[in-house]
């Protein structure tokens, strides 16, 4: 309705609108040349880098302690059990700087401490009004000069290995592409390094093969921005095309099985349809009422599922774009869900804790089988190629192999206690092997027959 109501308006007021844009670029123009040596306030993107470094292990929408997440600015004012963590401009009565300076405890973040200039920075934010993304074009808008000249001289902090958030084997090739930070890294099966991808603006959160391994897509953006999917020719290792679409982060791709097309969800609530030859956004999905973690096609192609932060899986008709229906048994938000190669069998799991599966055709989906099966939120489920084992990951540092053809879901088999969250896996096509990408950014590879696993590099 809002988005409406702006849409006339525009239409109405276009040319004055035009010059009072004009007019507002410049006003910000004269006032970041200004601000180059005068004031340098804080953007949200300074008090970003440090969470990304310092606390988004513990605050993610995986695994989200007290409640909190600070993937973005919008989750981070959100809150958590305590409730809002920011009031703008009185940093002396929000928790966010009272659990960071220890006169809430436990301090955080937990176990650690931050420095006493990355406190400051935090408290110098909120005294500013804690302005969200974007709201600070002196210092947000990199790639104009004066944007450039007004950033502050505070270094990116960059984790010294970044995380290992996606990854995916190349079908029927031997090539393994594992998302991080701003690149992928491609590796043979053996963790071999092959070569690297680069161009992300930021991490590389969703990542897919097509069908025939020729292509891949990578998926991520900037929290509160934008989303960003480039897809590569694998062959040559080009980029073929680079979308910016959706308003915040993507968190994962799927590719049609026949290529064509390739769906994308976002923080932003959406699920998208994008052409593959052209780029082109082709449907957009909304119905979910909150972050989107998830997608996958069915193995026919005609459905796709999605799932969410709202605590539902929902499954649509690719060609009209329609829901179909809504599973809604989850208690807590739904990371993962996964189609069985059969296609008759859909798996997910989430923050509950809970797997579970469903029995699913193109009008209903009916629940046959959940367990409790991890301590913590489950990251990712995934089928064996065959069809008979499924895999699980925690952020109880656990992954479990399952049984997908028995009646109830029994486990067969606790691979070793990982040694950091397990956040992504993927099977060889072969189904022989298991390759674990974690938050430390270790990869790992497990022999399924032997389960013994061997560490990259
Ligand atoms: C190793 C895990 C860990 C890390 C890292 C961590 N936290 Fe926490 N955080 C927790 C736990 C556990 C709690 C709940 C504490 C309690 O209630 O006793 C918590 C609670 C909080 C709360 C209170 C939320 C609420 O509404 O209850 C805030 C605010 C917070 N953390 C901010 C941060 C910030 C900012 C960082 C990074 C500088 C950070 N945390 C890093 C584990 C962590």
């Amino acid at each position: 309705m809002k988005r409406d109501y702006e849409k006339n308006e525009i239409n109405e007021n276009d040319e004055k609108r035009k010059i009072f844009v004009y007019f507002v670029y410049f006003v910000f123009f004269v006032i970041s040349l200004h601000s180059v040596r005068a004031q340098q306030e804080i953007s949200y993107k300074q008090v970003d880098a440090i969470i990304q470094e310092k606390c988004i292990i513990c605050h993610s929408h995986t695994l989200r302690q007290s409640g909190l997440n600070l993937e973005s600015f919008d989750s981070l004012m959100a809150g958590g059990k305590r409730g809002a963590p920011v009031i703008a401009g009185k940093s002396g009565e929000s928790l966010l700087l009272k659990f960071v300076n220890g006169t809430l405890k436990p301090r955080m973040p937990l176990g650690d401490e931050l420095s006493a200039e990355e406190i400051g920075l935090i408290k110098a934010w909120i005294d500013a009004g804690a302005k969200g993304p974007g709201a600070n074009p002196s210092t947000e808008a990199a790639g104009s000069p004066a944007g450039k000249a007004a950033l502050p001289d505070i270094k990116p902090i960059v984790p010294v290995k970044a995380a290992i958030s996606s990854l995916a084997f190349q079908p029927g090739g031997n090539l393994l592409a594992l998302g991080s930070y701003k690149e992928i890294l491609l590796t043979g099966a053996d963790g071999k390094s092959i070569g690297k991808l680069e161009g992300h603006t930021n991490q590389v959160r969703g990542l897919a093969f097509s069908q025939d391994g020729k292509l891949l897509a990578a998926a991520g953006g900037n929290p509160g921005q934008f989303g960003e999917i480039k897809i590569w020719n694998v062959v040559d290792r080009k980029e073929l095309l680079s979308i910016r679409g959706h308003s915040d982060n993507i968190f994962a791709v799927a590719f049609s099985p026949d290529g064509k097309l390739l769906a994308s969800c976002s923080y932003d609530r959406m699920v998208k349809l994008w052409d593959v030859a052209t780029g082109k956004e082709v449907k957009n999905l909304k119905d979910h009422t909150d972050a989107v973690f998830a997608v996958a096609f069915s193995p026919d192609g005609k459905l796709l599922a999605s799932a969410s932060a709202d605590r539902t899986i929902k499954i649509w008709d690719v060609a009209t774009g329609e829901r179909r229906y809504t599973l809604g048994e989850g208690l807590d938000a739904m990371n993962t869900v996964a189609f069985h190669p059969s296609g008759k069998l859909l798996a997910g799991a989430g923050a509950d804790r809970v797997i579970r599966i469903w029995e699913v055709n193109d009008r209903e989906g009916k629940q046959v089988r959940s367990l409790i099966a991890h301590e913590d939120a489950i990251n990712q489920v995934i089928f064996s190629p065959d069809g008979k084992t499924l895999a699980s990951t925690g952020a109880d540092r656990v992954i479990k192999l399952w049984d997908a053809t028995a009646p109830q879901l029994t486990e067969i088999k606790m691979l070793e206690r990982q040694p950091d969250w397990a956040l992504v896996m993927a099977y060889s096509p072969d189904g022989k092997m298991l390759v674990v990408g974690r938050y430390d950014g270790s990869v790992a590879t497990y022999d399924l027959t032997t389960k013994k696993g061997v560490a990259h590099q």
